[in-house]
């Protein structure tokens, strides 16, 4: 039975809009990662925004519970039901029904759909909640219900956000199975597992702990899927069931060991983490050391010294995403689709780790030896600072140990790295959070954009804000401030596009322009004296044609991305100005310099085919069907833009776009470059930046005509190239003519000789005249001749041996060569080298003969 599907049709036909998953990281600056089904409707619940025309809502969430709140971390492997990445069904009810039909709807889909024994179920609810208890007596005796407090019964999304008691669905999976001391209803033990948890949402928290009623008591319920396949498929963890055991099997293939459950925490381990990787990375997030992507970099590394643990020693992990994928591949499209990549960037982080792992390992093991209770805070941080072992991969191995660590003098440690690294950079407080704009919000609702038709526009100062966004009545001459007018023909920031610049006529310059939950400001500096209710007219900048032709550039720079790389790349971020365009996007390596020149070709292509430009606003589904792409992560709403260029280019946008690609002018790509790994950058310009920067390029040639006196730049380097050259020569034969006599020392009974030989003569019968003068010798000699050198080397009566002396000596000069144990002859290109060689050369044979 495919149960994901099964519940969502469930509630499907019980009137449920089916709703796809969000994406990992949530659109939420208080949560590192979506751990909830509920997670993308908190608005909703909070009364933020309106409750849509359908108040039920069902999907399958996927989730993240590692760092922040909700963690699992710790448990993953050594428990049969936690895992960092699940799947959460869910049920909502916005304001809709309530406590009776969540209860009714549950017992409903567990006992007939999905057919679980109803003498298996038990549930749990809120010690004060009657109402539950009441209402699940239809369906249990009182003595299968409990009564729980705040610990257990009590969900909260984080330490703010909605909140309220629930009632919890457990599953008793037999004595026969589990006896340990916790195996009773309510104990910490495996035997009654919780399938379903059913919140009755009625209160938000905010930040000082105060809890307000909810607009509307609303349902949320989560379901965890890892855990109903198991047990619908008789496995007493959820990692025997289908979902996680091919993973295992793959990993007992790649180190041929077999999997023994009791055993085995290693393997599970691995199984679960890979998921997280893998979703995570196919979604955008890149291994990183802050954030969310230091969390993936702990869970890699946690994953990866667990296999070092089954006996791995390079990279493993990377090979399983295909197993993952042909278990989940179907649900989740973009896996398979990404999976090129980000098996390479899996596969390069773990090599990464892979380098460090065994000294890590062999230094924390040095220090268990001298360690009784506590572990050292100084080794911890050493371990995590020159090894890349993050602090809960060290606290995991001694856990193993039932070992404690000193957790202070870590944490010292780290404080003083921070400040180190701080002290040279400057936070930007943003104080944008504490402004009036919930009550700008609930009095005017989001002012509309009105700058795509028109960069003019006569209209009303509704609010006016002060420098820390708040309330004013009027903004006097030079005062800066927030003006927020009805209707606005100023772009604010947003889709990497940057806020608009321009005048309100006679009173203000706009010097920026940025969107405010939603509300669209612009920051003003007052010439004249503004009040609310004044009437303005408003000049956007025309900077602003600079921009969209950046804009437009962008879209078409993506899609030939594409055709260039492959369909892998995805944006990871973009940036547009009126001078210059950022585009930031998931590769795995440097583009070479013949990708370049083809990906700017086929952007001018586009633009001197002069293509026009269309911008449509559709329903999403119509847009997702013309193959509109997409930014993953991106929240759209029923209706969304779509700006197209012909069949080249078609993307959801907000932003402000040409009408014609011709407009662009030309494209010039200015740099490219890595911004973390698997993510590269491309910088480039157009219109008129393209032009200033040819004319920049223009001066700066005609200043190296001037200075090489030639109109042909490259003739005149060479000719400079060759007077070097020949002054080189004429200075080294000047400083040679001084010379004649070869210089001779003696070392341990042995006559060295190491010069050169200048004013002619030739090298070997040098070499063989001082052969005659001398029993014990070791001579080279070097000779320039049309602009090379000659080498030769000569040992008579000692150790040395010619050849390899000499093969020492002529790489110095560029050159090589070789020879017998009595003699040997080489040659050389570099002339200037000639000093250091014989340096070079009389340090080899002194410190062989000494
Ligand atoms: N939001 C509830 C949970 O995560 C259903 O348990």
């Amino acid at each position: 039975m495919d149960i994901r599907e099964e519940f969502l049709r469930f509630f499907e036909s019980k009137n449920h809009n089916r709703v796809a998953s969000a994406p990992l990281v949530p659109d939420d600056a208080t949560l590192l990662f979506n751990n909830a089904g509920m997670v993308p409707f908190k608005s909703i619940f909070t009364g933020e925004i309106p409750i849509p025309s359908n108040p039920r809502a069902t999907s399958c969430q996927t989730c993240i519970r590692a760092g922040g709140k909700h963690n699992d971390l710790e448990n993953v492997g050594y428990t049969a039901r936690h895992h960092t990445f699940f799947e959460m069904l869910g049920n909502f009810s916005f304001g809709n029904y309530f406590k009776e039909d969540a209860i009714d709807y549950a017992w409903e889909f567990i006992t007939e759909v999905i057919k679980l024994p109803k003498e298996k179920l038990w549930v749990t609810v809120h010690e004060s909640d009657d109402e539950a208890e009441l209402l699940w007596q239809k369906y249990m005796p009182l003595e299968k219900i409990m009564r729980l407090g705040d610990k257990d019964n009590f969900w909260q999304m984080g330490d703010t956000g909605p909140c309220g008691p629930c009632s919890e669905i457990f599953y008793d999976q037999g004595a026969e199975n589990f006896s340990g001391p916790e195996d009773y209803m309510g104990g910490d033990g495996d035997r009654f597992l919780e399938i379903w948890n059913l919140v009755f949402m009625q209160f938000e928290r905010s930040a000082d702990g105060t809890l307000t009623p909810l607009p509307k008591p609303s349902i949320d319920t989560g379901m965890g899927l890892e855990r109903v396949v198991a047990i619908s498929e008789g496995a007493t963890s959820n990692y025997s069931s289908s979902l996680f055991m091919p993973i295992i099997n793959k990993v007992e293939e790649l180190i041929g060991k077999e999997y023994v459950y009791t055993t085995g925490a290693s393997y599970r381990v691995i199984a679960d983490h890979i998921r997280t990787v893998l979703f995570l990375l196919a979604q955008g997030t890149n291994f990183s050391n802050e954030g969310r992507g230091y969390v993936l970099r702990r869970i890699l590394r946690r994953a990866v010294r667990h296999g070092y643990l089954l006996g791995f020693s390079a990279p493993f992990m990377y090979k399983l995403v295909d197993t993952v994928i042909s278990i989940m591949g179907s649900e989740y499209e973009y896996l398979a689709q990404k999976s090129n990549v980000v098996k390479e960037q899996i596969e390069l982080e773990e090599a990464r780790f892979f380098k460090t792992i065994a000294s890590g390992i062999e230094l924390f093991n040095e220090e268990l030896k001298d360690t009784k209770d506590i572990f050292s805070g100084e080794v911890a941080f050493k371990l995590y600072d020159t090894f890349g072992f993050p602090l809960d991969l060290t606290e995991d191995m001694l856990r193993e140990k039932n070992l404690a660590l000193d957790t202070a003098k870590f944490e010292e440690l780290m404080l003083e790295q921070r400040t180190r690294a701080k002290a040279a950079w400057k936070g930007s407080g943003d104080d944008a959070v504490h402004g009036d704009f919930k009550e700008l919000l609930e009095k005017f609702g989001e002012n509309s954009f009105v700058g795509y038709e028109s960069v003019n526009h006569s209209g009303k100062v509704q609010a006016l804000l002060d420098e820390q966004y708040h309330h004013v009545e009027k903004l006097s001459s030079n005062q800066k401030g927030w003006i927020f007018l009805d209707k606005t023909p100023f772009y604010a920031q947003s889709g990497g596009q940057c806020g608009d610049l321009g005048e309100l006529k006679g009173l203000a310059k706009v010097v920026d322009t940025k969107k405010f939950f939603g509300l669209n400001l612009s920051q003003v500096e007052v010439t004249n004296e503004i009040k609310v209710g004044d009437s303005v007219d408003s000049v956007v900048d025309i900077s602003r044609n600079e921009i969209t032709k950046h804009h437009s550039a962008t879209h078409l720079l993506h899609a030939v991305l594409y055709d260039v790389l492959g369909d892998h790349i995805s944006q990871a971020g973009s940036l547009v100005e009126a001078d210059r365009l950022r585009f930031d996007f998931s590769h795995p390596k440097a583009l070479t310099h013949e990708e370049l020149v083809e990906i700017e070709t086929r952007v001018n292509n586009e633009i001197l085919r002069a293509v026009a430009g269309k911008t449509e606003v559709m329903s999403i589904d119509d847009a997702k069907k013309s193959g509109a792409k997409a930014q993953f992560g991106e929240k759209y709403g029923d209706e969304v833009r779509v700006v197209s260029f012909g069949d080249t280019s078609v993307e959801f946008c907000g932003g402000v776009h040409v009408n014609n690609t011709a407009v662009i002018g030309s494209f010039i790509i200015t740099k490219e470059s890595g911004v973390s790994a698997g993510v590269r950058r491309i910088e480039a310009v157009c219109g008129n930046a393209a032009y200033q920067h040819f004319a920049q390029q223009r001066v700066l040639i005609k200043e190296i005509q001037a200075e090489v006196k030639n109109l042909d730049v490259l003739a005149g380097i060479t000719r400079l190239k060759t007077n070097i050259q020949e002054l080189k020569k004429e200075l080294h034969d000047a400083q040679n003519s001084i010379k004649v006599e070869i210089s001779s020392t003696l070392l341990n009974g042995v006559c060295v000789v190491v010069d050169e030989l200048v004013g002619g003569g030739d090298v070997k019968e040098k070499i063989d005249e001082l052969k005659n003068k001398n029993e014990k010798l070791c001579a080279m000699l070097f000779q320039v001749k049309d602009d090379k050198v000659i080498i030769a080397a000569g040992v008579k009566g000692c150790d040395a041996k010619a050849g390899d002396w000499i093969k020492n000596i002529a790489p110095i000069l560029g050159g090589g060569g070789g020879g017998r144990a009595d003699f040997a002859q080489a040659g050389g290109k570099d002339i200037t080298k000639i000093a250091e060689a014989k340096e070079a050369s009389l340090d080899y044979i002194t410190a062989l003969l000494s």
